[in-house]
C-alpha cells in the first residue's frame, strides 16, 4: 500500500518506520530528517487541512495515519473520508474525547466507565466549591485534588495538586488565561491514587485490538519529580498483567467505543487510555487521547511484529480482524533527550551529533522527535528532540542499551532522566 502519515514527531518516526518495514510505501508530510531515511517527506503542515487532503490525492495513497491530535480535532479525518480517502484517525466528534476533557468525563458517566468524582466548573466561585467538596473525598482518592483546563493544553493543562490552596491557586491562574480559551472551562476531579498505565486500541468503531502496553514517565526528573511533560521515556511490556489488560478492555474500552456507538459517533482509530489501576486492581479511566502516545509509539513499534498497514487500513475501513498483531516478547525501553529549557521553553538549534553512533548499536533505534535540517547538520527544533529506543531480553538489558546510545548522543544542555525502566514490574 501506499500510505501517508501525517505528522513530524518521535511518533510518526516509529510509525513510518514500522510501516515501511511491512514493505509499504511512505509518505510523511511534514516529517523531519529521521524520518526521511524510511519515507518521503514532503513539506505540508499538519495542520494544512486543505494540504494533506491535496496532497493524499494528489499521491494516490491506499491509507492517511493521522498523527497529532490538533488536526483530528480540526476534523482533518473528516475532510479526507469526505473526499474518499480511507483514514486511520477520529472525525471532530469523537476527537472530542482528548478536545474536551469535559466532554469525555461526562460521556464516561453517561456509560458507567469507573473514572476519578469531578465536577466541570466555569467560574472562580464554581471551582472553589468543587474543590472543597472534591478534596473532602475518601478512598480510593489520595490527598490533594486535579485541575485541568477542558480544552487541549499540549500535555500541559493538568495540575495534580497536594491540597486545595494549590489547587485553588491552580484554577485562578487557568481562569487567567495561562492556557488561553482551553482554560474557560475546567475539570476539577478527586485525586486517585495507584499505578499508572498506558493502554492504546485500536478501532474501527465496533472491534477493538488491543496494543502491547506501555509505562510512560512523565515528570521531568528522575524519582517523578519535576515539572509535567509529554513524557520523557516509556518501557514496554507494562507491569500490568493479562487479568487487569482483559478489565480495562471489558470495563473501559468497549464501553467506551459501544458508548460513542451509540451516541452515533463512528470512531475509527485509536483509543489511547490513561488508566490508573487501584490497590484492588480495578482499572480507572483518567483520560483519553484520540492518537497514538508519544513516547508510548517507540516501545511499542519496535516490539510490534504483524502488518500493521493492513490493521490500521482494517480499522480504517471497518473491517478491523482483531488478533493480526503479535508482539517481540523482548522489552523495549525508550529514552527522550530533550532541549536545554524543556518543558518550560526549549532552546533549539543547537547541533545535534552521534546520531549514527546511537543507532550503530545493535537493537538501538533513534527516533527523532524535534529535529530539523541546518546545512548538512541535524539541529533541535523542539522540546522532545530524540527517543532513543532500545530492545533487550528484558527491561534491564533494554535499558542498558538505550542508555549506552544515549551517551553517544552530543547535544548542548541535553536532558534525560536516568531511571526509565528502572522501577522493575
Ligand atoms: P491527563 O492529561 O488527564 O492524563 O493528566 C495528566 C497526568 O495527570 C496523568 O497522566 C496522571 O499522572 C495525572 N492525573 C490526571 N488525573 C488524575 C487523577 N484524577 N488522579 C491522580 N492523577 C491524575
Ligand atoms: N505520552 C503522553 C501522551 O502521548 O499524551
Amino acid at each position: 500500500m501506499k500510505i501517508l502519515v501525517v505528522g513530524s514527531g518521535g511518533r510518526e518516526h516509529a510509525l513510518a518506520w514500522r510501516l515501511a518495514k511491512g514493505g509499504h510505501e511512505l509518505v510523511v508530510a511534514p516529517g523531519n530528517p529521521g524520518i526521511e531515511a524510511v519515507a518521503t517527506c514532503v513539506p505540508v503542515a499538519a495542520m494544512d487541512l486543505d494540504g494533506q487532503v491535496r496532497l493524499a490525492i494528489e499521491r494516490g495513497v491506499d491509507l492517511v495515519v493521522v498523527g497529532p491530535e490538533a488536526p483530528l480535532c480540526a476534523g482533518l479525518a473528516d475532510r479526507l473520508r469526505a473526499a474518499g480517502v480511507p483514514t486511520f484517525g477520529p472525525g471532530a466528534d469523537g476527537a472530542r474525547l482528548e478536545g474536551s476533557k469535559a466532554f469525555s468525563k461526562q460521556l464516561f458517566a453517561r456509560h458507567g466507565i469507573r473514572t476519578a468524582a469531578f465536577r466541570v466548573c466555569g467560574s472562580v466561585a464554581d471551582a472553589d466549591l468543587a474543590i472543597a467538596e472534591l478534596a473532602a473525598l475518601a478512598a480510593p482518592a489520595r490527598r490533594g485534588v486535579v485541575v485541568k483546563a477542558d480544552g487541549l493544553a499540549a500535555g500541559k493543562g493538568v495540575v495534580v495538586a497536594d491540597d486545595a490552596d494549590q489547587a485553588r491557586a491552580a484554577a485562578r491562574d487557568m481562569f487567567d488565561g495561562r492556557f488561553g480559551d482551553a482554560g474557560a472551562r475546567l475539570v476539577i476531579e478527586q485525586r486517585l491514587g495507584g499505578r499508572e498505565v498506558s493502554v492504546m486500541a485500536l478501532t474501527d468503531g465496533i472491534r477493538v485490538e488491543i496494543l502491547a502496553p506501555a509505562e510512560d514517565h512523565k515528570t521531568l526528573l528522575d524519582g517523578d519529580r519535576g515539572p509535567n511533560t509529554g513524557g520523557m521515556g516509556t518501557v514496554s511490556p507494562a507491569w500490568i498483567d493479562d487479568a487487569t489488560l482483559a478489565r480495562v478492555r471489558d470495563e473501559v474500552l468497549l464501553p467506551t467505543v459501544a458508548g460513542l456507538a451509540s451516541e452515533g459517533v463512528d470512531y475509527r482509530g485509536v483509543l489511547y487510555a490513561g488508566i490508573m489501576i487501584d490497590d484492588a486492581g480495578a482499572p480507572w479511566l483518567l483520560e483519553y487521547n484520540c492518537r497514538f502516545g508519544d513516547p508510548e509509539t517507540q516501545p511499542v513499534m519496535a516490539r510490534l511484529e504483524g502488518d500493521l498497514g493492513a490493521v490500521l487500513h482494517g480499522a480504517a475501513t471497518g473491517e478491523l480482524v482483531p488478533g493480526a498483531l503479535t508482539w517481540d516478547r523482548r522489552a523495549a525501553v525508550c529514552v527522550v533527550v530533550a532541549a536545554a529549557g524543556y518543558p518550560e521553553s526549549p532552546r533549539t538549534g543547537d547541533e545535534v551529533t552521534g546520531l549514527d553512533a546511537g543507532a550503530d548499536l545493535t537493537d538501538v533505534i533513534v527516533f527523532h522527535a524535534g529535529t530539523a535540517r541546518r546545512g548538512g547538520a541535524v539541529v533541535s527544533a523542539g522540546g522532545r528532540v530524540l527517543g532513543v529506543t532500545a530492545i533487550g531480553d528484558d527491561v534491564g538489558a533494554a535499558r542498558v542499551r538505550a542508555y549506552a546510545a544515549v551517551e553517544r548522543i552530543g547535544l548542548a544542555g541535553k536532558q534525560f532522566r536516568t531511571d526509565i525502566g528502572a522501577r522493575g514490574r
